[in-house]
């Protein structure tokens, strides 16, 4: 008998992370549903076992992506219990610890775009990073970070950290974490027009996808042939993020979902729109 794969999605508590647990759960992937707030993860999984999924194929693991305390227990959690783990699906977003999205988008102090950056960029590298290990150890390894349409290159004006950002043989996860101080500091000294940054209100989350999409394709290139790594941007989403507006969840899932589950010759550093292999520019 074929053996059950087992998936992580970040973030599956609600949006559209709670949906691509639907559809992998739906697909026969064992999933570990992991949200940061204890509560409303299990919430989540209750919901998800009333719309009459198998029940042992969603369970619940804590996990805030900005917190490294958080991780080891996941680790030795997906150990335990299921030794490998095959897919890792990556969603994030900037709120509030009641679940509210930060006024970042219309109004961005300092200390929101610091937490974005935490959050975005080093929160998905630290889960990758722990989790690498045992994905190793899968048939078929798969990363998904859910980017956005934001993260495209010609959103940064500044041609020559485009160049860079677009140079995947020369690029270095050192040379980002450089950028990602540089934008800090114009940040901070309100020079984001003057050094050729994307402009507030939403510059952070934008340079924090862009960030994203190099990661993703530095991955790549480091487990090539080992683990297929790609970002996917679901399209313009009706969850609390995009406040309702756009196409159903179970849409902007698909793309996620088909990264996920793809077969093992396909793509690797790659940005899809939603189902389609898409320009990183
Ligand atoms: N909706 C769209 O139109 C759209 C378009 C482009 C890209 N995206 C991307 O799609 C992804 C999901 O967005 P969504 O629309 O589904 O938003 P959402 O409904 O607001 O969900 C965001 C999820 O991220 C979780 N989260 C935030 N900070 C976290 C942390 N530190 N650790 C773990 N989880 C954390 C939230 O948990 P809490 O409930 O605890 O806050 C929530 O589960 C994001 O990466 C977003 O950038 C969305």
């Amino acid at each position: 008998m074929e053996e059950k794969r087992c998936a992580v999605v970040t973030g599956g508590n609600k949006g559209i992370g709670f949906e691509i647990c639907r559809q992998l759960a739906l697909n026969n992937i064992q999933v570990i549903l992991t949200a940061r707030n204890e509560s409303r993860g299990i919430e989540a999984v209750k919901k998800l076992n009333g719309l009459g999924l198998p029940i042992p194929n969603v369970i619940f693991h804590q996990l805030d992506i900005q917190d490294p305390t958080s991780m080891p227990h996941l680790v030795q959690f997906i150990k335990t219990h299921f030794k490998k783990l095959d897919i890792l699906a990556l969603l994030e977003q900037l709120v509030d610890e009641n679940g509210d999205i930060l006024p970042g988008v219309s109004e961005q102090t300092y200390e929101m775009v610091e937490e974005c950056l935490k959050t975005n960029y080093y929160g998905t590298k630290r889960v990758t990073e722990a989790l690498v290990p045992l994905l190793q150890l899968s048939k078929s390894p798969r990363i998904v970070n859910i980017t956005s349409v934001s993260g495209l290159l010609s959103h940064i004006p500044n041609d020559k950290f485009k160049e860079e950002l677009d140079d995947i043989d020369n690029l270095t996860e050192e040379r980002i974490d450089e950028m990602i101080q540089l934008f800090l500091r114009d940040s901070k000294a309100d020079k984001l027009r003057e050094n050729g940054w994307p402009l507030a209100p939403a510059s952070a989350y934008t340079v924090s996808k862009v960030f994203l999409n190099a990661y993703t394709r530095l991955m790549a290139k480091k487990f090539q042939n080992k683990i297929l790594v790609n970002c996917v941007h679901p399209g313009l989403v009706k969850t609390d993020m995009s406040l309702n507006s756009g196409v159903h969840v179970s849409e902007g899932a698909k793309g996620p979902v088909m990264a996920a589950l793809l077969p093992d010759d396909g793509p690797s550093g790659v940005y899809f729109d939603q189902t389609q292999i898409a320009s990183f520019k």
